[in-house]
């Protein structure tokens, strides 16, 4: 049987990259893949991350298992950083393996705890969204999220699924930076959504991949903090990707808010047998890495100040890139969006003449990744999308 297989549809960023990558012209540009880069395009080691790293590892006497749970340190730390004292009582949480190893978790989790769920999923959205529900064998939902073409964000189409859920299916939404469109929600808005949740009983799962990037980590993580409190039950997944730049180290974490003790018992337990049967342990060393810089106030301090740092740079950008579009309509989201990504209203063919005439290259649905600008970088962009 595992030779009547069909082959997979190719992810379609690794053909941009592939593209990309055999491009001999000197000024090309990457606007595809979704990581933070400087203003000279290098995607460095955080300062605190390289210092945490190196005293971890001058430290580590053994390679045994951790726990089931994950490290220690990383989950009370970032539980700590994100809702202080609140919900100590009521948060079962895990390390995960990376913030896609605690959707899927969560959504498995879901999944058994209500077999005929449905996922609500609004488009367009990360798409790893989906196929991990296909994966799971789980039902989805779309719904309108935001019209790239007006640059409109579609809240009724929001609420209108939300009203006509059933109790105990899901909704994924968005912690801030809304991949790939940058158009967040508004505070009253994501209060409105979480409210509608808590009346039909609709359990948010918050996948949170850009804290941090945002409006800034405080108000980010504060927004976070406020949805878990706005919702008996509710599900929050945290990246470590983007906001640590610990990418390839596979560092996140499951929260999930329960409505009693008890049942936040039960919980942890059930999702620990759901990692147990899935992976086992979450990877030990960017979860060291990033419990060690939220135990050191000196650590922290500087990592905060670094990802600050990375926020205004690519407010930085977006205020470059307005300028130098001289009022181009199609630029004008791009001033108000947040985070790493906007999604430029242009066609498919209009992407595939940016890479061919002028050698910018980004995916065919017109995701532009914002801090894939280098210095310099706007005004080219913004010539070429004028002359196509
Ligand atoms: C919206 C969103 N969620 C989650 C993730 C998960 O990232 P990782 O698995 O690398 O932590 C990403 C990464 O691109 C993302 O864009």
């Amino acid at each position: 049987m595992l030779n009547t297989l069909p082959m997979p549809a190719a992810d379609a960023l690794h053909g941009v990259m592939a593209r990309y990558a055999a491009d001999r012209c000197s000024e090309k540009m990457d606007l595809g893949v979704g990581v933070y880069r400087d203003a000279t395009g290098a995607s460095p080691i955080m300062r605190a991350v390289l210092k945490s790293e190196r005293a971890h590892i001058a430290e580590q006497t053994t390679k045994r298992y951790v726990s089931l749970q994950g490290d220690e340190h990383f989950l009370t730390g970032l539980q700590a950083l994100t809702f202080g004292n609140a919900h100590k009582n009521t948060l079962a949480k895990i390390q995960t393996v990376g913030g896609t190893g605690g959707i899927y978790l969560g959504i498995k989790l879901a999944a058994i705890a209500n077999p005929n769920i449905t996922i609500m999923i609004g488009t367009p959205t990360w798409p790893v969204h989906f196929t991990i529900c296909d994966m799971l064998g789980v039902k989805t939902k779309a719904f309108s999220y935001f019209d790239k073409t007006t640059q409109t964000l579609q809240f009724e189409s929001i609420c209108d699924i939300i009203t006509g859920a059933n109790p105990d299916d899901m909704i994924i939404l968005h912690g801030p930076c809304h991949n790939p469109s940058g158009q967040d929600l508004s505070k009253s808005q994501f209060h409105q959504i979480l409210s509608l949740c808590e009346k039909h009983g609709v359990i948010p799962l918050i996948d949170a991949a850009y804290y941090g990037l945002g409006a800034d980590l405080e108000e980010d993580l504060k927004q976070l903090s406020e949805a878990l409190f706005h919702v008996p039950r509710a599900m929050l997944v945290m990246s470590c990707s983007k906001a640590f730049g610990l990418y390839r180290e596979r560092t996140g974490a499951l929260f999930i808010k329960a409505k009693t003790p008890d049942e936040c018992g039960i919980l942890q337990k059930t999702i620990e047998k759901v990692a147990r049967n899935t992976y086992s342990m979450p990877p030990a060393h960017g979860g060291a890495v990033v419990g060690r810089i939220l135990t050191d106030p000196e650590l922290t301090a500087e990592w905060k100040a670094e990802l600050n740092q990375m926020r205004q740079r690519l407010e930085g950008v977006r205020a470059e890139l307005i300028k130098a579009a001289r009022g181009d309509a199609r630029m004008a989201g791009v001033a108000t969006q947040k985070g790493i990504f906007s999604l430029l209203p242009i066609s498919p063919e209009d992407v595939d003449k940016m890479a061919s005439d002028h050698a910018i290259y980004m995916p065919s649905s017109g995701r532009i990744n914002i801090a894939g600008f280098k210095v310099g970088d706007a005004d080219r962009f913004c010539d070429a999308l004028s002359r196509l």
